[in-house]
């Protein structure tokens, strides 16, 4: 069993497709093992994308990232990792496979609808900036 951390970004949320999204996970078999809806800071934001702090979209990917509610999901199942981000599509919606949940709710590359861990190191990480160990059940 792995966990995972998913991210319904604000243009998601604002488009009110939370539950078609969760909807995704519990039915290609992963579960709900906590979920809260949040405002991100500038700090949150900066901190939670560090690794990308030197490229070139960095201010743009805070602002959209703060630009509205997200709700913050942590996802498991056998496999989390892999099966989320094949849910998910490619980071560019254009360039995500049909049936994906980019391909159906996202416009473009910063308002690409979810985020997801990229490995099991990075999915603790991620687990752990955003939740206490009595959230995850
Ligand atoms: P996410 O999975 O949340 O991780 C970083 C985000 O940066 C990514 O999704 C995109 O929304 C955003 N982004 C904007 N431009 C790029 C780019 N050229 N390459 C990768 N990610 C980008």
């Amino acid at each position: 069993m792995e966990q995972t951390l998913s991210i319904i970004k604000p243009d998601a949320v604002a488009k009110n497709v939370i539950g078609k999204i969760v909807d995704r996970f519990e039915s290609n078999g992963l579960r709900i093992a906590s979920m809260k809806k949040i405002q991100m800071s500038a700090a949150d934001a900066g901190k939670f994308y560090e690794v990308h702090a030197q490229r070139p979209f960095f201010g743009e990917l805070v602002e959209f990232m703060t630009s509205g509610p997200v709700v913050i999901i942590v996802l498991e199942g056998e496999d989390a990792v892999a099966k989320n981000r094949k849910l998910m599509g490619a980071t560019n919606p254009k360039e995500a496979d049909a049936g994906t949940i980019r391909a159906d709710f996202a416009q473009s590359i910063d308002a690409n609808a979810v985020h997801g861990s990229d490995s099991l190191e990075n999915a603790k990480n991620e687990i752990n900036f955003f939740f206490a160990r009595r959230e995850v059940l």
